[in-house]
């Protein structure tokens, strides 16, 4: 019997006795959802246990009553958790199916579960729990992705890499330091997500289809049961909200985002060109045609796949953005996009925390490059600074300097001759560079600064690519990680 059939006739051709053929087959499998909503199983059933004992408190449903339903539904979830539930694609959604099994199982009783429930403050109820066992999953992967990045920084952390702007070479940076960009991105990650499970952490049951239940239900008794910190405040939007998917699918296309960058990172990192990195076999791919390739398909792969999450995000706002308030059927399709994203996200973090653990660094190849570009030549403009240049003068000799070695092919500022930064202070017209110019051997003086030890060393601040400053900061991320309870 379909659930709904009371006021419906059967399709043309059908025997209107036969309660299954109220609507159209081509209809029903264009609205059917069972193969997406399956995984609210356990949501569901949780939800309507909670449901009952809530009917079972306000007088509704006999002990005797709640007693079956209870067992029923809690069989089904251990049916569910092991896998042995057969979806019969002919009842629609989730919640049809489960309420059909209950019947089957324990007869009429069965009939009494959905009183004062809609399938509408029950799909937002189910959805708030199952979003939030999703940000707890999301969060361990988080997690362990951050202890892959911080053990790689425990591990080759004081490798030195050119640091870039512009795609260009700018500063040396410590590896450690560039990883632990990393985990600051993904402890935001952490807490915007911490923060919308914050948010969508009430229940919308006793909301009903639109206008509240019409039954004196305590719904804070039935919230509390499910584990959530309140009730939704106003049944017409507890119904039709789903402000929460989009606050997490943000986070995890931000997220996403932020996988990709690393990605990026990796991929160029780990061409010969670069050489910095080789990914571990485990995580590399041959070609089907090419011997010689060695490719970080992994990586790529979730470059690619960041992009179903922001087009999730942009889906989701897309549904809603023309609703009337209450529950609108479209509302069905909030959970392709959510599902599809969340797994993304999920997968992305696991390949990408293994590829980091298992990735070797060769620290020649990084600290070569970081000597390439001049990369110095801003601890050299600052020495001059020191000795009373004024940062604009020492800015220009500097690079006249550079052009200088390029046009001698010189590839290191200290590597000059020191007569020529002399010359080069003594023709400013800056007066103080032209004093600076006179004092004696003062060349060899600023040129031994403008190393890359000293580069490291000049960004003593907070936050900054010092050797120690580093080290400190790898030593926080570690303890910040083992002070998370897990
Ligand atoms: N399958 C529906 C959904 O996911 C459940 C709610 C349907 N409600 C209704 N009145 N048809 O949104």
């Amino acid at each position: 019997m379909r659930l709904w059939g009371g006021r419906f006739r059967a399709a043309k051709g059908r025997d209107p006795a036969d309660d299954e053929g109220v609507a159209d087959d081509a209809v029903a499998a264009f609205g059917r959802s069972i193969d997406v909503d399956a995984a609210l199983a356990p949501d569901d059933l949780d939800g309507s246990i909670a449901h009952v004992r809530g009917l079972g408190r306000a007088g509704i449903l006999t002990d005797a009553e709640v007693e079956a339903l209870v067992g029923g539904l809690r069989d089904l979830r251990r049916d569910v958790d092991n896998g042995e539930i057969r979806w019969d694609p002919a009842l629609e959604d989730v919640h049809l199916n489960l309420e059909a099994m209950l019947t089957e199982r324990l007869g009429p009783v069965a009939g009494k579960l959905h009183t004062g429930r809609s399938r509408n403050d029950q799909v937002a109820t189910d959805l708030r729990l199952w979003t939030r066992r999703a940000i707890d999953r999301v969060d361990g992967g988080l997690l362990a992705f951050e202890d892959a990045l911080v053990g790689l920084a425990e591990r080759e952390g004081d490798a030195v890499l050119p640091g870039s702007t512009h795609t260009q070479p700018a500063q040396p940076v410590l590896l450690g330091h560039h990883l632990l960009a990393y985990v600051e991105m993904a402890e935001r990650d952490r807490s915007r997500l911490a923060d919308a499970r914050r948010r969508l952490n009430v229940s919308p049951l006793g909301s009903g289809a639109l206008a509240g239940a019409g039954y004196p239900l305590d719904r804070e008794a039935t919230a509390h049961e499910l584990g959530f910190d309140g009730v939704t405040a106003n049944s017409i939007d507890a119904v039709g909200d789903r402000d929460f998917v989009v606050e997490v699918l943000a986070a995890v296309a931000l997220g996403m985002v932020h996988l990709s960058r690393l990605a990026e990172e990796i991929a160029w990192w780990s061409n010969p060109r670069f050489g910095f990195v080789r990914v571990a076999d485990a995580y590399s791919t041959g070609s089907s045609m090419l011997p010689n390739k060695r490719n970080p398909d992994p990586a790529e792969l979730v470059r690619g796949r960041s992009a179903r999450t922001i087009a999730a995000l942009t889906a989701m706002l897309g549904i809603l953005k023309g609703l009337p308030l209450g529950y609108q059927r479209d509302l069905q399709e909030d959970k392709p996009p959510l599902f599809g994203a969340v797994a993304a996200y999920e997968g992305s973090l696991g390949v990408l925390a293994g590829l980091i653990s298992t990735l070797s660094v060769d620290r020649d190849a990084m600290a070569t490059a970081a000597a390439e570009g001049y990369t110095t030549a801003t601890t050299l403009a600052d020495a001059l600074v020191r000795r009373g240049v004024p940062f604009r003068s020492a800015h220009h000799v500097v690079g006249e300097l550079v052009g200088r070695a390029e046009r001698d092919g010189i590839a290191e500022l200290s590597a000059m001759p020191p007569a020529v930064i002399e010359q080069l202070l003594a023709a400013s017209d800056e007066a103080a560079a032209r004093r600076l110019a006179a004092e004696p051997g003062i060349g060899a003086t600023l040129l031994a600064t403008a190393t890359i030890e000293s580069s490291l060393a000049a960004a003593d601040v907070t936050g900054g690519t010092a050797r120690a400053r580093v080290a400190d900061a790898i030593a926080a991320a570690r303890a910040r990680l083992e002070a998370v309870p897990r």
